[in-house]
C-alpha cells in the first residue's frame, strides 16, 4: 500500500469567533508542519469514524516553532457537512490530517503597491498578508466588508494591525465608494481580493471597468462545492461505473470508490483535479477553465464540476 503523504496533527485550541466562525489552532503530532507563504492554504481531512472529509483553507499562522497551524472556519450555509463537523465536533483533541500546503495566492513581491479587498471569511489570506507586509515595510491598504452583527468580531481580528492601513465597513462595497478608492489608485498598484461570489464578481467587474490590467489583479475564490442532480460516471479505462449523489462531489464519489483521483485545493481554483472527459456533458462550476476548454466539454475538474448528462465517461 502506497505511503500516504501529508502531516498528522491534533486540534490543540479551538475559538469561537461570531455563532458562524470559529479559530482552530491544529498541533503537530510528530515533525514540523510545511513552510508557508502569505496566502498559503492546507487541505485537511478529518472525520468521526462514519465520514471522512477533505476541506481546504486558507492558513492564518504558522507558528515559529512550525508546529502549530491556525485556520479559520466559516459555518457555510450550503456545507455538505465538513464545516458544519468542524464547528459541531471539532475539539481539542479531535484528529485533522493535513494532506497538501499551496499556495494559489502569493504576494507579488515587485509590486510597490498592495490593495487589499475583502469581505466575510475572505480576511483569511489577508491575514497572514498583513503580517508580512508590515515587517518588510510595504505599501499597502485592507479594505475589508462584513455584516454589522459581524463588525466586533473582525475589529477584534485586526485590532492588532497598523490602524491607518486597515478598514473595517459593514455597507456594499458599492455603497462605501470603494469604485472611487479603486479610481484614485495608481495604476501600479496590484489589487487582490477575496470573499463570496457577488463580491468577488463586483470586485472583478469593476477593477476591468476601470482599466486595471489583468496581470495587477489578483483573487483567492474560496468555494464550497454545491450538490446538485445525481448522475453516474463511467470510468473508460475499466469500465467501473461509480453513482455521484446529489450531495457530494464527483471527487469524493470517486474517492469513495478507491479511485485514484488526482487533486490539491478541493475548491475549483488550481486545476489539479482536472480528468478527460470522453463522453457525457460535463456542467463546469470551477475557476480554471477558459471559455474555449469549457465549450469543448473535453474536460472537467472533478472537485466542483457535475454533469447535465445522466452519465458522464472519463478517461480514468
Ligand atoms: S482540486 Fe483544485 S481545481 Fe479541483
Amino acid at each position: 500500500m502506497a505511503e500516504r503523504m501529508g502531516f498528522p496533527t491534533s486540534i490543540e485550541r479551538v475559538e469561537r469567533l461570531t455563532p458562524t466562525l470559529r479559530r482552530f489552532v491544529l498541533r503537530a503530532q510528530k515533525q514540523a508542519l510545511p513552510p508557508v507563504s502569505p496566502g498559503s492554504y492546507a487541505t485537511l481531512e478529518f472525520g468521526d469514524g462514519e465520514k471522512v472529509y477533505k476541506n481546504a483553507y486558507s492558513i492564518v499562522m504558522r507558528s515559529e516553532d512550525g508546529l502549530e497551524l491556525t485556520v479559520i472556519v466559516r459555518l457555510a450555509p450550503q456545507s455538505r457537512g465538513g464545516s458544519r463537523f468542524l464547528h459541531e465536533k471539532g475539539q481539542p483533541g479531535l484528529p485533522v490530517w493535513i494532506g497538501s500546503v499551496a499556495n494559489l495566492f502569493p504576494i507579488v513581491k515587485t509590486a510597490r503597491r498592495h490593495l487589499l479587498l475583502s469581505a466575510g471569511i475572505g480576511i483569511t489570506p489577508f491575514l497572514s498578508y498583513l503580517k508580512k507586509m508590515r515587517s518588510i515595510g510595504a505599501d499597502y491598504t485592507l479594505h475589508h466588508f462584513c455584516r454589522p452583527e459581524e463588525r466586533s468580531a473582525f475589529d477584534a481580528l485586526l485590532s492588532e494591525q497598523d490602524q491607518t492601513r486597515v478598514f473595517v465597513h459593514t455597507g456594499l462595497p458599492s455603497e462605501v465608494g470603494l469604485a472611487d478608492w479603486l479610481r484614485d489608485e495608481s495604476i501600479a498598484t496590484h489589487v487582490y481580493f477575496c470573499g463570496p461570489e457577488g463580491f468577488m464578481k463586483w470586485v472583478e467587474e469593476t477593477t476591468h471597468k476601470l482599466g486595471f490590467a489583468p496581470g495587477k489583479v489578483h483573487s483567492e475564490h474560496f468555494f464550497v462545492p454545491e450538490g446538485g442532480r445525481p448522475f453516474e460516471v463511467i470510468l473508460a479505462r475499466s469500465g467501473r461505473r461509480v453513482s455521484v449523489k446529489a450531495d457530494e462531489t464527483l471527487l469524493e464519489a470517486l474517492e469513495l470508490a478507491d479511485v485514484d483521483a488526482p487533486c490539491m485545493c478541493r475548491g475549483g481554483a488550481c486545476g489539479a483535479c482536472e480528468v478527460t472527459v470522453l463522453g457525457g456533458q460535463p456542467d463546469h462550476r470551477d475557476h480554471v477553465l477558459t471559455e474555449a476548454e469549457r465549450a469543448s466539454g473535453n474536460i472537467i475538474l472533478t472537485c466542483v464540476s457535475r454533469a447535465k448528462t445522466d452519465t458522464l465517461t472519463l478517461d480514468l
